[in-house]
């Protein structure tokens, strides 16, 4: 994988294993991004910045995750400032919707003037766009499609296969409608049938339960004569922000010969993984979110040749919403016979000045690091949920915080000092409208309702975004609030 600049960018796979304390996951100073803001020059040697957070001199692990985020404190400032949020809101609600960064909006402006100047159209594969963007995700243009936005990229990628009656899908029950809702097109056109996996919730998790749960599963329908075709997941489920582990789930899927169906709406923009080297058949994100580029954008990646990480077959899959329509059969190879991601991304005249402002949106995180912002996110993300557990305790946690391969830039927790509150679906949403209501600036967070096990009845977590355009003093605010609005509805 190379950057914008054509530097070799380390391949993302397994670097979730490392932890926020390696060096190799913290990268480019303030000077280099300066200048590379001056386009296009090399990104530099990358210094060491600091040893481990805790530990050292005494400091306790919220005091280290802090000297993490300051120690490049300019570097992130001027990040910030390349985006024109209002400034008497704090936006914490990334997972719902990002925001342009002003180079980003200053593309589209031009595009958009370029277009009705020139009364241009928007016909096309858009092959070359896709081509700049496509590095970034470790994939070629054939296997990066750009698509309307996540939910879009679901309904490609599930109504696309050649479903028969009986086969089954094992998915979670903490989904998003956005995957929910063709699969249950699926079930009444297809007759498919779906499986869900009880999500566990809180700290006392790790990467091998994930592999357990949906390899049980499996196996047990499989012993009941069962047909299972696919595994469908989200990486990370908006509900609690878990990440569901990709690359272990995959040992899953091959060997149970499966179709991979990744709902990564806040994957785009916030990790930076290689799909060529998870090879997923179908992971569907936002361009709208965490990456940050206009609303009604996505990308869908879809396997199209056959690599080392996944040598199952391609799956039969049909365009279902599509000016181009190839009917070369697909590839048994590590050469793709057509290239899919065209059909995903042409239907009629599209909006081009909406996929080049996206375009510019990956650019300019290739240019500070992929890799780089994943850390940082985390990092703001682990900085909080560690500060949660010094106030309210581990088990406020929805969002595991111990194994790195789950970890996400989503933090959902119980705020309330008595837990059962968090089942009061209004008392919830006080407590978010409070919290932008009651400060200046106000916090912009949500909640969401979920299955708990053993629960009586919906949980609904206070969940929180973490993302480059913020920094330590943000969440130490954030948290103050938090706390003192947790005090007032005791
Ligand atoms: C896990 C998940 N899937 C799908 C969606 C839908 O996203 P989009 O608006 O990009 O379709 C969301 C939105 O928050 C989400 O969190």
């Amino acid at each position: 994988m190379q950057d914008a600049s054509g530097k070799q960018l380390e391949s993302s796979v397994g670097l979730t294993n490392l932890s926020l304390e390696d060096e190799a996951r913290w990268s480019v100073k303030r000077r280099d991004f300066l200048r590379m803001l001056g386009y296009g020059a090399s990104a530099a040697a990358l210094g060491p910045l600091m040893a481990g957070c805790g530990g050292a001199n005494g400091q306790t692990t919220v005091e280290g995750l802090r000297a993490k985020l300051v120690q490049d404190e300019a570097f992130w400032t001027d990040v910030q400032n390349m985006f024109v949020l209002r400034t008497d809101k704090t936006y914490m609600n990334i997972g719902t919707a990002g925001s342009m960064p002003e180079v980003v909006l200053s593309v589209f402006q031009e595009e958009n003037f370029a277009k009705a100047a020139d009364s241009l159209n928007g016909y096309g594969t858009h092959a070359d766009l896709r081509a700049l963007v496509a590095p970034g995700f470790g994939v070629d243009s054939d296997e990066l499609a750009f698509s309307a936005n996540t939910s879009s990229g679901m309904c490609h990628a599930i109504l696309g296969i050649d479903w028969q009656a009986g086969d089954v899908v094992v998915t979670t029950n903490h989904e998003h409608g956005g995957g929910d809702t063709p699969l249950a097109i699926a079930v009444d056109r297809f007759g498919i049938e779906v499986s869900r996996i009880s999500m566990p919730v809180g700290n006392n998790q790790s990467a091998a339960t994930y592999v357990e749960l949906f390899d049980e599963r499996i196996r047990a329908l499989k012993a009941q004569g069962k047909r299972v075709r696919a595994m469908m997941w989200s990486s990370p489920t908006y509900k609690t922000g878990t990440m569901l582990p990709i690359a272990d789930l995959m040992e899953v899927v091959k060997t149970h010969e499966l179709i991979s169906i990744v709902d990564g709406a806040h994957l785009p923009g916030m990790m930076a993984y290689d799909y060529g080297a998870l090879g997923v058949d179908f992971m569907s994100g936002a361009g709208h979110k965490w990456q940050c580029g206009p609303g009604s954008t996505g990308i869908l990646i879809i396997r199209n040749k056959i690599r080392s990480s996944n040598p199952l077959p391609l799956p039969n899959w049909y365009p279902v919403h599509t000016s181009y329509y190839n009917t070369t059969p697909r590839t048994t190879n590590g050469t793709a016979t057509y290239d899919v991601a065209a059909s995903v991304t042409t239907c009629g005249s599209v909006h081009t000045p909406m996929f080049k402002a996206l375009v510019r949106a990956c650019e300019l995180w290739d240019t500070i690091g992929r890799k780089k912002i994943e850390t940082y996110d985390l990092t703001l993300s682990s900085y909080l949920k560690e500060k949660i557990v010094e106030l309210w305790g581990v088990d406020a946690l929805y969002s595991p915080k111990d194994d790195p391969k789950l970890l996400s830039a989503l933090t959902s927790f119980n705020p309330f000092r008595n837990a059962n509150d968090i089942m009061d679906q209004a008392k919830s949403s006080e407590f978010v409208s409070r919290m932008l209501a009651d400060y200046s600036p106000g916090f912009v967070i949500r909640n969401a309702g979920f299955d708990v096990i053993g629960a009586p009845s919906q949980h609904y977590g206070v969940r929180v975004s973490t993302h480059l355009w913020q920094d330590a003093n943000d969440v130490d605010r954030l948290v103050a609030a938090m706390w003192e609005v947790s005090n007032a509805m005791a």
